[in-house]
């Protein structure tokens, strides 16, 4: 591409490209052809901003200006005002949380400006499809580094130095878990990445393979290299069809450039990659489980020991990583471990990629300097909760994990800092909850989930997680009783002490840390057979308090049912035989006087 050209980058990431990127690239190529600017102006299919809730978005490289949520008609006038004529189509541009910040540049933009780009470093900037472009970023330095002037044992001090923990959930640290395997006996032995990323709201392996797949296969042949690997597998769910299309693209045009394959930049160094496509099963992210599915048999867990760095894929010593952690490595290599371990905590290095979803205003992918608050995640760049509402908590780690009230909001993003809280940092996904969420029954969704995932193997977590469940659901059904509580303590202490892998030994874990803080939300149901925040609709009767009544009307417009009749200067009177507990009144009052 001449250096000349102009870059506007579309992005291609799952989520704009259900909303519609695809048409709008191609809309952009056709004004660029119309306007005659096809010489100057390069449309690319780029990846991904991590603004997911605002997509299709479209990045102008040049003044790095970004429009969000593009139709195919918008195309006309992004040509001939912006990239014709030099004014950016003001109407289209992203302006974050606040008007003010419209005129300011990208990086001061209050979704960028407190993140740390390391894993997502080449996001939106490389064409994913393009090795030339990955290598124009220093891409495959840190792996010719490795094959050329380290040895594996200098590769392990390196990652032990970089202080790199797995992504993947257990924070275990990296370098050991490769000094474990590298030390291991055995002419075969497997590098296997994981990316099942079973967790329900969690996009960030997806992101960072649609993104940067090079990144990873680089991480996974450095990885060979220091165990002494010639095989890897990449286990992605089949549910992800552009990370294995650019995971297939990135490993073709790797071993045609003599990255993949034999006699590695001709050091005499053989790897080669394949990817398997796992059905999606959540527990198949189980390292053993995993590797029971690759074998062709059903993905359950085993008892440890054996760890995999003995035995592990076809009974070969095998190390496993998450797809975030691999894309650390070439830069750990590349600039050293010390360079990585400057940044982050006492015991939590570098950076951690974050899904930000549920009630925050600025939805999608972050990535951040270990250390930094969840508070400044969830406000400075997440934009706080919209709509008025209060803030209540945010679940991290996903159904492993648990909840953390306001007044943990500045616990520091750290392994164990977290954990103090009675979270995880899991694989790093933050679902922020606003003051209508019912804790409850938060902690009901994620216990259905584990026990539908459960494999069934063993049993408590086969038999323990449903009684949990149907307990949960009871009380979200007016059906609690005295002594429910007690039961999910009981039953919780059992399945994480006897379960046999980490599915049954964390799944209580929701319902754990909703009762630490939010204690008064289950008693409120069980005694009172009433939900604070009105979202069991079984527990629910809705009635006006004619006293605060502001006699607007409004939830006489809103009601779907005709349940409500008002007269003007007359309070409103909920009929609760036509009520469906829709809660469309209790949403539309602004007085707050519907209960
Ligand atoms: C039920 C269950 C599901 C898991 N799912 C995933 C997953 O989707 N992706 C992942 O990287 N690790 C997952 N893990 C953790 C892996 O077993 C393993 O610890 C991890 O992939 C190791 O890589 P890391 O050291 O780089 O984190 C899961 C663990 C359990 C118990």
């Amino acid at each position: 591409m001449p250096a000349q050209r102009k870059t506007v980058a579309v992005c291609a990431c799952t989520g704009c490209t259900k909303r519609g990127s695809s048409e709008v690239r191609e809309a952009l190529e056709r004004e660029v052809v119309a306007h005659g600017l096809s010489d100057h102006v390069e449309i690319q299919a780029g990846d991904c901003d991590g603004l997911c809730g605002i997509g299709p978005v479209v990045r102008v490289a040049a003044d790095g200006v970004l429009y969000r949520a593009v139709k195919p008609a918008d195309a006309a006038k992004i040509v001939a005002e912006h990239i014709a004529g030099g004014s950016p189509v003001e109407r289209l541009r992203y302006q974050g949380p606040g008007a003010a910040e419209s005129v300011v540049p990208e990086s001061g933009h209050p979704f960028f400006k407190d993140q740390l780009f390391w894993v997502m470093r080449n996001k939106g900037l490389i064409d994913p499809e393009s090795i030339d472009e990955y290598i124009a970023r220093d891409g495959y330095f840190g792996l010719a580094k490795a094959l050329t002037e380290l040895t594996p044992e200098r590769i392990v001090e390196e990652v032990l130095t970089s202080g790199l923990r797995g992504r993947g959930g257990g924070g275990f640290p990296t370098g050991l878990k490769w000094k474990f395997a590298a030390g291991s006996k055995g002419d075969v032995k497997y590098v296997l990445c994981n990316a099942d990323e079973g967790d329900p709201g969690a996009f960030m392996d997806r992101s960072v393979l649609e993104a940067d797949p090079h990144s990873v296969i680089e991480g996974m042949a450095i990885a060979a290299r220091c165990i002494g690997a010639k095989k890897g597998y990449i286990y992605c769910r089949t549910e992800y069809p552009l990370a294995i299309h650019r995971l297939n693209v990135a490993i073709a045009a790797a071993r045609e450039y003599g990255l993949l394959g034999t006699d590695i930049l001709g050091t005499g160094f053989d790897f080669d990659l394949e990817i398997y496509e796992g059905a999606g099963a959540f527990v198949c992210g189980e390292e053993t489980a995993l590797m029971a599915s690759i074998e062709g048999r059903r993905g359950m867990p085993r008892p440890r020991p054996p760890f995999p760095a003995h035995q592990g894929l076809w009974k070969k010593p095998s190390i496993l990583n998450n797809v975030e952690t691999f894309a650390n490595i070439p830069q750990i290599i590349l600039n050293g471990g010390a360079w990585y371990a400057a940044v982050g905590t006492e015991k939590s290095k570098g950076t951690k990629v974050v899904a930000l979803s549920g009630k925050v205003k600025n939805i999608g992918l972050v990535e951040v300097a270990m250390g930094t608050t969840i508070r400044s995640i969830v406000y400075d760049i997440g934009g706080g909760v919209p709509n008025r509402k209060k803030f209540k908590a945010v679940q991290l780690g996903g159904p492993s994990g648990g909840c953390v009230p306001e007044s943990h909001l500045d616990t520091l993003v750290d392994y164990e800092e977290i954990a103090k809280v009675g979270a995880i940092m899991g694989s790093g996904g933050m679902i922020v909850m606003d003051e209508t969420t019912c804790m409850v029954d938060m902690a009901r969704y994620f216990m259905d989930f584990i026990q539908d995932e459960s494999c069934g193997k063993c049993t408590p977590c086969r038999e323990g997680t449903r009684r949990m469940l149907e307990i949960l659901q009871g009380i979200c059904a007016g059906k609690g009783q005295e002594g429910d509580i007690e039961k999910l303590e009981a039953l919780s202490e059992v399945i994480r002490e006897s379960s046999l892998c980490g599915l049954g030994q964390t799944g209580p874990n929701p319902v754990l840390s909703t009762l630490r803080y939010f204690r008064d939300e289950y008693e409120a149901h069980i005694k009172e057979k009433r939900c604070p925040a009105k979202r069991c609709t079984a527990l629910l009767k809705f009635w006006v308090d004619p006293e605060k009544c502001k006699k607007c009307g409004l939830c006489f417009k809103a009601c779907p049912q005709g349940a409500i009749t008002w007269e003007k200067k007359q309070p409103a009177v909920i009929d609760t035989a036509k009520c469906v507990q829709c809660m469309s009144c209790f949403e539309a009052c602004p007085s707050s006087s519907i209960f």
